[in-house]
C-alpha cells in the first residue's frame, strides 16, 4: 500500500487532530462516564417542530430548498438572521452584513485563513476554544496569551500592558480572538465595562476582534451582556454565532455579522471551499426562527443546563480537594477546574479512565500547552446521575494523585 505521509502538503502536516475527538474514540464501547465531550443534551432538540417544518418546506418549497443556493446564504434566511442578531442587541445591520456558514467552526476557519499570515501577532485568551486554536496554529502566528481568571475573567490589564510594550517595539496585534460570553472552556463572562474597554483598546491600538458568541443565547443565570458587536461603533468586530446550541448541531449552521468588505472576502473564500451552506438546513432554520421555535425552546434548554450545572457544582464542592478552584459558569456547557499545581491532568487521565471517567486535560486549551493542572468538565450531555458518579470518582482520583505528588 502507498504511504501517503511523504505526499502530504506542508499545510496539511500543520493541521492537528482535535484532542477531544481522539479522546472520545478511546471511550467508545467502554463503560466510561464521559465528561470530555461537548454535545448538547438531545432531549433539548425540538425534534417534533423540526419534523413539521421539514415536512412543510419540502412540500411547499422543494424547488428552492433542495436546489443550489447563493454562497453568502439564502436571502430569506439572512433576513431572519438580521432579526435573530437583533435579539442579541446587534442592530443597524442588513442582510448584506450577514454570511451563513457550516457551523461557526467554518466561520472561524475562513476568517483566520482570510486574515492571518505566518508571523502575525494574534491574541487569544488563555485558555481558549481548542478547535479555534488548532486552526490558528496551522496559520503559524505569534500568539499573545491573555490570562482568564475564574473570578475576574479575561485580564484586560495584561492585554493593555502587552499592547503598550509591543508598541514600543514597533509590533502590532492584528487580531484578538475572544469568547466574551460563557467562555469555552473557562466558563467566565466578560463584564459590560470590560467589553467597552476592550473596544477602546482595539480602537487605540488598531486591531480587529473576532468575537465568538457560540453561547450568547445560552446564558441561564443573570443577564447576558450585549456582545462586543452590539457596542462596536467602528466595524472592528467580526461576530460569529451558531445554531448548534439553540436548535441542533446536526444542521451545521452558523452565521457571521461583519462589515460588507469582510463579507465579500468570505464570499470569494467559500466559493473555493464548498460553494454554499446546505440549502435545506437554511430553510429549516429560517422557519424555526420565524415560527418562534428557537425562542420558545430556549427556556427548556436553559432549565436543563442550569439544573445539570448545579448538580455538577454541588458534586465538585463535595468531592474535590479544598486546594482546587473551579469556574461557576453562568451559561454554556462546561465547568473548568484549576487543580493544585503539582497535578498533571494529562498524566492523570489514564488512571481516571481506568476508574471509569473521562475529561479533557486543560493544556490543549492553552496556545502554549501550559495549564497542565487544569481540566474541562462537560455537564450538558451526561445524565444527572452520571454527573454525580463521575465527579465522585474524579474527586477520589484527584485526591489520590495529590497525596502521591
Ligand atoms: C466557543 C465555540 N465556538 C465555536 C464552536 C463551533 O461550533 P459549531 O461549528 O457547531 O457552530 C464551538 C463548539 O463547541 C464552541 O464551543
Amino acid at each position: 500500500m502507498v504511504n501517503y505521509q511523504p505526499f502530504l502538503s506542508k499545510d496539511t502536516s500543520l493541521l492537528k487532530t482535535s484532542e477531544i475527538r481522539d479522546l472520545l474514540k478511546l471511550t467508545e464501547g467502554r463503560e466510561v462516564i464521559s465528561l470530555a465531550g461537548g454535545l448538547p443534551d438531545p432531549t433539548t432538540f425540538p425534534a417534533e417542530d423540526i419534523r413539521r417544518i421539514a415536512d412543510d418546506v419540502i412540500k411547499e418549497e422543494s424547488a428552492q430548498a433542495l436546489q443550489y443556493s447563493t454562497t453568502s446564504g439564502v436571502l430569506s434566511f439572512k433576513k431572519e438572521l438580521v432579526n435573530l442578531s437583533k435579539m442579541r442587541g446587534i442592530s443597524s445591520i442588513s442582510e448584506d452584513n450577514i454570511f451563513v456558514t457550516v457551523g461557526s467552526q467554518e466561520a472561524l476557519f475562513m476568517i483566520f485563513n482570510i486574515f492571518i499570515d505566518k508571523g502575525d501577532y494574534v491574541a487569544v485568551e488563555n485558555p481558549s476554544y481548542l478547535a479555534a486554536l488548532n486552526i490558528l496554529r496551522a496559520r503559524q502566528p505569534n500568539f499573545i496569551g491573555i490570562d482568564v481568571d475564574p473570578k475576574n475573567g479575561t485580564n484586560l490589564d495584561q492585554l493593555e500592558t502587552k499592547l503598550r510594550q509591543m508598541k514600543q517595539e514597533n509590533k502590532k496585534i492584528k487580531m484578538f480572538y475572544v469568547i466574551p460570553t460563557a467562555q469555552n472552556p473557562a466558563g467566565t463572562t466578560m463584564k459590560l465595562e470590560d467589553r467597552k474597554r476592550l473596544l477602546e483598546l482595539a480602537s487605540q491600538y488598531d486591531f480587529i476582534i473576532m468575537e465568538d458568541d457560540a453561547y450568547g443565547f445560552l446564558v441561564f443565570e443573570g443577564d447576558s451582556p450585549a456582545p462586543l458587536k452590539a457596542l462596536d461603533k467602528e466595524g472592528r468586530v467580526i461576530y460569529t454565532s451558531t445554531f448548534s446550541k439553540i436548535l441542533s448541531p446536526g444542521l451545521r449552521l452558523g452565521w457571521v455579522v461583519a462589515e460588507t468588505d469582510v463579507i465579500k472576502e468570505m464570499e470569494i473564500y467559500k466559493q473555493n471551499v464548498d460553494l454554499h451552506t446546505p440549502t435545506l438546513s437554511q430553510y429549516i432554520a429560517r422557519e424555526a426562527i420565524k415560527r418562534g421555535v428557537i425562542m420558545n425552546n430556549l427556556p427548556k434548554v436553559k432549565n436543563t443546563y442550569i439544573e445539570k450545572r448545579n448538580v455538577m457544582l454541588q458534586a465538585i464542592e463535595e468531592n474535590f480537594p479544598k486546594e482546587a478552584k473551579w469556574s461557576r459558569p453562568v451559561g454554556g456547557m462546561f465547568v473548568f477546574a484549576w487543580l493544585p499545581k503539582g497535578i498533571d491532568t494529562t498524566k492523570m487521565l489514564e488512571k481516571s479512565m481506568a476508574n471509569g471517567v473521562a475529561y479533557v486535560p486543560g493544556s490543549s486549551f492553552y496556545y502554549d500547552y501550559s495549564g497542565k493542572n487544569t481540566m474541562r468538565l462537560n455537564f450538558s450531555y451526561p445524565s444527572k446521575e452520571q454527573l454525580r458518579r463521575g465527579i465522585e470518582t474524579l474527586g477520589k482520583v484527584i485526591k489520590e494523585e495529590l497525596s502521591a505528588s
